[in-house]
């Protein structure tokens, strides 16, 4: 969680048109999905003198702060908005944290699993805490390490050495101004390239208004930039060639485009979010072409199982996967959590095909999963949205979603998207297997190109949702059912409501509820049915219909979500949102949407912030 920026330039803010606090701010703003507990920042100024500010609460409390008290003008800072691990989100808990006299500023992401025992050392060499925070340990223990090297990268090297952990630490001092030193393991760290100014940022939304040059930093390694120069050195101090990208994500991209709130464009975004996903993936013959897949193609028809390992949203899209990946590859598909696969002794070979499924790709129970996969000899496939940070790279291989940045806490589009690589995965190892459904695989490839239009369409449905969430407002506890791959979007359905709404919200296999949960029904509950289309699969439609007789017989509002042409659900339905057909195993990718907007109505009738829900981060880089 976390979001760091830090900036360094030979400029004078006169000369630049802005300062390095600006800059800092600038980036905070747009990382401040990745925490909202607290912020602050800290400058050198050219004298060398090290100003700090820093306040619980969104950043705007900081912004209130810096002008009731401005700091001086500098063109060296750090900033960090915060999402608090160790001590609570106060004042004095912000980052930075001061060491070496308030010569030395530091600011962190990630948890240190040694502060206790390093905290009691320093404490016996009479060194005093302010915070209860992991961080302000790091800050002193760089801090000793400075004052006998007289080097902050040095110091940084000895301090990673010493630290054991989760970290990206960004630290200036008084002493170096122009310099800002940062080192990270198992945290988010990424170095945009200016001319005569260089930056650092939890991901490449920090800089992403000032340059598009990025360049990657590896795990267990040390960063110095200057005004001119960036310097990457290992653990053990050997230099490092970081790897560089391009980012081609637009400015426009990272803001809100005139919607209300970010969740809002991105629920809009995802027609071009789906597109994307699906952009240059197959040839001219209409025939799949995973390049990224660098997993020998050997290994790839030789797999007997799937294990697709994800979080929250993630995991939904990996249940979605599992309905497709069995039924167009004959591939066995498991779906778990990432923090339970991990501490469960699973039944992992070489012969199992890992798929970890990440937004951030620095989720860290996922990360940890990734790496118990690849020690029992598994391949690893990344499905994720963010080039180069940690899941694709440790990966064998990694399919990119191309949704774009989503910075609204809770997921849309690169759900979708997600959805969508799944698809692009299943039907390439159907494709490479040679499976007798090629012509159903060729029929869901041509149908998948038709997606962005239909969502277009359910897109309309807007306005309706927003007139049901009106009347049902006061409504304190909403129920999701649907059966097959309308299971995972009725879980979906409810954990988005759960997250925006703060209400009680539960999703469940339709089939399901006569075996306990249909007991929760009483006169006016409020229960959404995912309704599976007509074609094919047995009677499952007729089923579901079923349900909703069962529930409406016993009280409740019964909202259905169906294909346009089903006049079937009529009969039984307070409310009908009907989708354009597609076939059943696309379903999802149209019947999330409306659950995605009545969250989002429920919340913000109820005065809530969409974008930044309580308690949650965008990124959870601690298990
Ligand atoms: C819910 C949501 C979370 C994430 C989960 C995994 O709206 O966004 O449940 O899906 O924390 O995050 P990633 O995909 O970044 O690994």
């Amino acid at each position: 969680m976390c979001g760091i920026v830090g900036y360094v330039s030979s400029s004078t803010p006169e000369a630049a048109g802005h300062s390095a606090l600006d800059v800092v701010l600038g980036g905070l703003k747009r990382l401040e999905y990745r925490g909202y507990d607290s912020a602050g920042v800290a400058l050198v100024t050219d004298e060398g003198q090290v100003a700090s500010a820093k306040k619980a609460g969104k950043l705007s409390a900081l912004t209130d702060e810096l002008e009731a008290r401005p700091l001086p003008a500098a063109m060296t800072g750090i900033g960090h908005t915060r999402w608090a691990t160790h001590g609570g989100p106060t004042d004095l808990n912000a980052h930075p944290h001061l060491a070496d006299g308030g010569q030395l500023a530091v600011i962190h992401n990630g948890i240190i699993e040694n502060f206790a025992s390093l905290k009691a050392e320093l404490q016996a060499d009479g060194v005093e805490f302010l915070s209860e925070t992991d961080t302000e340990v790091a800050g002193h223990q760089l801090a000793k390490n400075y004052a006998a090297t007289k080097d902050l990268t040095e110091a940084m090297r000895l301090t990673a050495g010493e630290l054991e952990g989760a970290f990206t630490l960004l630290a200036v001092h008084a002493d170096q101004p122009g310099t800002v030193v940062a080192a990270r393991r198992n945290s988010p760290l990424v170095i945009g390239l200016g001319e005569g100014e260089n930056f650092l940022g939890s991901d490449v939304a920090a800089f992403i208004d000032h340059t598009r040059k990025a360049v990657e930093i590896g795990q267990d390694e040390i960063v110095t930039i200057t005004p001119d120069s960036v310097d990457i050195i290992d653990a053990e101090g050997s230099p490092v060639e970081g790897t560089s990208f391009n980012v081609d994500w637009d400015t426009a991209a990272a803001e809100k485009g005139g919607f209300a709130s970010f969740m809002d464009k991105e629920i809009h975004d995802q027609p071009q979010a789906v597109a994307d996903t699906l952009l240059g993936r197959m040839d001219a013959d209409g025939k799949l072409t995973l390049d990224e897949i660098h997993v020998d193609e050997t290994i790839l028809k030789s797999i007997d199982k799937m294990i697709v390992i994800a979080c929250g949203t993630a995991a939904y899209a990996g249940q979605v996967a599992k309905y497709t990946i069995e039924h167009w590859c004959r591939i066995p598909v498991e779906v778990e959590l990432a923090h339970e696969f991990r501490y469960r002794d699973p039944v992992v070979n070489e012969k199992t095909l890992v798929v970890a499924v990440s937004q951030s790709g620095e989720t860290m129970d996922t990360i940890m999963a990734v790496r118990h996969a690849r020690q029992q000899g598994a391949k690893v496939v990344a499905i994720c949205n963010t080039y180069g940070s940690t899941i694709p790279r440790e990966s064998d291989a990694a399919l990119y979603t191309h949704a774009g940045p989503e910075v609204a806490v809770a997921s849309t589009k690169a759900f979708l998207s997600q959805i969508v690589a799944c698809y692009l995965l299943g039907l390439y190892l159907a494709q490479l297997r040679g499976n007798k459904f090629t012509d159903e695989v060729r029929v869901i490839l041509d149908e998948l190109q038709q997606i962005p239009e239909k969502i277009e369409k359910v897109l309309q449905l807007k306005e309706q949702v927003e007139q049901l969430a009106r009347s049902v407002q006061n409504t304190q506890s909403v129920l999701f059912l649907g059966r097959h791959v309308g299971y995972p979007v009725a879980l979906e359905g409810a954990l988005k409501l759960k997250e925006l709404a703060y209400i009680h919200a539960e999703g469940f296999a339709a089939g399901e509820l006569k075996h306990g949960p249909i007991a929760l029904i009483e006169d006016g509950q409020l229960v959404f049915i995912i309704v599976p289309s007509r074609e094919g699969r047995d009677s499952l439609h007729a089923k579901v219909i079923s349900n909703i007789q069962e529930v409406r017989a016993r009280g409740a509002n019964t909202i259905v979500i169906a294909e346009e042409g089903d006049e079937a659900v009529k009969e039984y339905a307070s409310e009908v949102f009907y989708v354009p057909q597609t076939p059943t195993l696309l379903a999802p990718l149209l019947t999330t949407i409306p659950l995605q907007f009545f969250a989002m109505e429920l919340a913000t009738m109820k005065g809530l912030d969409v974008d930044q829900p309580r308690n949650l981060a965008k990124s959870v880089t601690v298990e």
